[in-house]
């Protein structure tokens, strides 16, 4: 495919555009110059016929159906698991090419899981369907991959502290609520999560399993060794809630075949795609502030673990907006890859 043919407007369908992933989808096809001809902004039948900010104009909300459905040649999915389960399929056999932020196909070995910095070869055949791997995964393995790649990866630790938006934009109205009831002297109500986030942090909420793990934590453990193609890859997770609007960090502690040091660490991360080295040293490190809105994971404390097998363990921190380079953001990267792609 040429580039002239990748620039050809393309009518793009967000799916969720309501929602906190979604409102950033229009945000960066737009900042981006996504070669959008017609945009269709769809939600639940609920927000049909509200209004939304694209492109510096007002669009309307359309409800999922089959009409909304039908033309669409690029697809952002950006609901829950089951309407991805549902309305995937419709639009791959109407045409569509589906980039899905659920965790529904990431599982699928039939659906690529992508992050384009790092297994981005996987859209080389154009797949129609595409997984958008989980939030903090991307986090994670934006650091961690470059790193595998010059010193082989041996095991991950990893302990999460994510923002309340990882659940949604109600769980972000709630903090910004809870923060004004408390302020007025309020009670401090929780609905989305069970416990105050406010003044707070809790294991992640997401359902427990048998083995005692949560949803989140099992994620980042199947979709990391998924991505990175190492099947036997040890990763040990702790995922935990913390009161922050958007980014999540993550405290890596990472254990290599190769001997490595904090300084050649630094050299390959300062040079790969997409993360941006905050040295601590000359300031202060990397932390949810600094990464909300922007693009880039930022990484800091890059140092010498020493729980590992001396000389093989580096411990870092990376924080990164999992709305935007989480979610929206690596699933547009993925939908320009696949209208160049082929
Ligand atoms: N938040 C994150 O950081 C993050 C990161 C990675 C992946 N994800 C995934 O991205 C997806 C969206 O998450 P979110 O945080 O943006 O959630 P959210 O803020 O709660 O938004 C959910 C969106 O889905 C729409 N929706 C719900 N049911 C629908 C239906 N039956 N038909 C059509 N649209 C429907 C909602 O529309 P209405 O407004 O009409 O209800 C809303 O636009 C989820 O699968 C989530 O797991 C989220």
């Amino acid at each position: 495919m040429t580039g002239a043919t990748a620039k050809r407007p393309r009518t793009v369908a967000v799916i969720g555009a309501t929602g906190a992933v979604g409102r950033e989808a229009l945000d960066r096809l737009h900042s981006r110059a996504f070669p959008v001809g017609e945009l269709r902004a769809i939600a639940s039948q609920r927000s049909a016929g509200g209004t939304l900010r694209f492109a510096g104009g007002q669009v309307t909300v359309q409800a999922l159906d089959d009409r909304t459905i039908q033309g669409v040649d690029v697809a952002i999915l950006a609901a829950d698991a089951a309407t991805s389960r549902e309305w995937a399929p419709r639009l791959v056999a109407a045409g569509a090419v589906v980039v899905d932020n659920s965790s529904a196909f990431r599982m699928d070995p039939k659906v690529p899981l992508v992050v384009p910095e790092i297994n981005g070869d996987e859209l080389v055949c154009r797949p129609s369907l595409v997984a958008n791997p989980n939030c903090t995964t991307i986090i994670s393995l934006m650091a961690a991959a470059p790193l595998h790649r010059a010193f082989g990866l041996r095991r991950i630790t990893a302990c999460s502290y994510q923002a309340v938006s990882g659940a949604g934009l109600p769980a972000m109205q709630e903090l910004e609520g809870q923060a004004k009831q408390w302020a007025t002297g309020q009670p401090v109500e929780a609905k989305v999560f069970r416990r105050p986030t406010l003044f707070n942090v809790f294991p992640h909420d997401s359902p427990l399993l048998p083995d005692g793990s949560n949803e989140e934590e099992t994620k980042l453990v199947n979709e990391s060794r998924r991505i990175l193609g190492l099947n036997e890859l040890r990763v040990s997770v702790t995922c935990v809630r913390v009161p922050v609007r958007r980014a999540h960090a993550v405290a890596l502690h990472l254990e290599f075949e190769r001997p490595v040091e904090p300084d050649a660490a630094r050299q390959v991360l300062a040079k790969a795609d997409g993360v941006r080295l905050v040295d601590e040293r000359a300031g202060a490190p990397a932390d949810p502030l600094m990464a909300a809105e922007g693009d880039a994971v930022l990484v800091s404390r890059v140092r010498r673990d020493h729980g590992a097998t001396e000389g093989h363990g580096l411990a870092l921190w990376t924080v990164g907006d999992q709305l935007l380079k989480g979610a929206a953001l690596n699933a547009i990267q993925i939908a320009e890859r696949l209208i160049t792609a082929g």
